[in-house]
């Protein structure tokens, strides 16, 4: 952060703007002032609070990777007050962002390790920052799989980029939709994530997981992982309690004695299994 006032978000402009999915849309964003871009420096799995001036504040993952120079990305689904008003947003238009904030993913640790990715739906943006890290320093890490779902092809995010995950023979990328939906085109997997990773069965030697999505796969993906021998301290995801201040302050996002903001967002399976049982 830069010496600024704790809650003055600093100011940055709209360099692009990315439709993904129905709903769903990245910002690309960058700093006014050079200063402001130079000081913020972030990992993968840390979160930020962007402006829409007149609207208010909501908090977001990093979706870009700090080895993306220069490129702040934010992918969000419309939801209400202000991200209705962030999904107006155009290029060329100001911003605020305060961050970054949160513990992110402990990703230097992680050298030489197998790295097991799974996410869902809107779940891949903090997923997308690690994965773009590690893609960016290849040789830092074995093996990368990468299982992601959406309901429908159509709610896949970075279709782009999972297009060039798939040539990458560096990559074992796994995209499944759910059952049920009119797939013609679709030559991938049919089926629900925590289902087809059990069939994928990545290596669980030396490895980590990262899971990400909704609650409901994260239930049923977690024994998934065990059964291939991740332990519960292997296991990482990422909670996304509703915040305010983003700073440890205000108490909104607290889990027993956690602040979310602080402490997290990210989480061990293992840590999950200490906080009171809604979580
Ligand atoms: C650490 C963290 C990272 C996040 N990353 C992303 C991201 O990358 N992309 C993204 O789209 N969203 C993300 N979110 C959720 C996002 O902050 C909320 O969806 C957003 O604040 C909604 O703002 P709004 O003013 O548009 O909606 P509001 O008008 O405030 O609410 C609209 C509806 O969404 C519900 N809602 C709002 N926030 C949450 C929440 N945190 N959890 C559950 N329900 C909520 C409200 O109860 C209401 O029903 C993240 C949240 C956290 C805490
Ligand atoms: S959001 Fe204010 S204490 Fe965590």
């Amino acid at each position: 952060m830069s010496g600024r006032a704790l809650y003055t978000p600093l100011p940055v402009e709209v360099a692009e703007v990315r439709d993904e999915a129905p709903s769903v849309r990245s910002l690309i964003m960058q700093f006014g002032e050079e200063q402001d871009a130079a000081a913020f420096d972030y990992g993968p799995g840390q979160f930020v609070m962007v402006s829409a001036y007149g609207a208010g504040e909501c908090t977001f993952c990093l979706a870009s990777s700090p080895t993306e120079e220069g490129q702040i990305q934010c992918t969000f689904r419309r939801a209400g007050r202000v991200t209705s008003a962030l999904w107006d947003v155009e290029v060329g238009d100001a911003l605020g962002l305060r961050g970054p904030y949160g513990n992110g993913f402990p990703i230097n640790e992680w050298r030489g390790k197998n790295l097991v990715f799974v996410a869902g739906g809107i779940g891949l943006p903090p997923l997308r920052s690690a994965i773009a890290y590690c893609l960016d320093r290849r040789e830092e890490f074995d093996k990368l799989t990468i299982v992601y779902g959406a309901r429908t092809v159509a709610d896949l995010l970075y279709k782009p980029e999972l297009e060039q995950w798939k040539e990458r023979e560096d990559v074992d990328l796994v995209l499944t939709v759910d059952p049920g939906g009119d797939t013609p085109e679709w030559t991938d997997h049919v089926g629900f994530v925590p289902t087809i990773l059990g069939d994928a069965q990545p290596s669980a030697d030396n490895a980590v997981a990262l899971v990400c999505g909704p609650p409901i796969m994260i239930k049923f993906t977690l024994p998934v992982l065990e059964k291939l021998g991740l332990a519960r301290t292997s296991i990482y995801t990422t909670l996304e309690n509703r915040m305010k201040c983003g700073v440890g302050k205000c108490g909104r996002c607290n889990v027993g004695p956690s602040y979310v903001c602080k402490d997290g967002p990210v989480y061990t399976a293992a840590q999950l299994d200490g906080l009171p049982p809604e979580f």
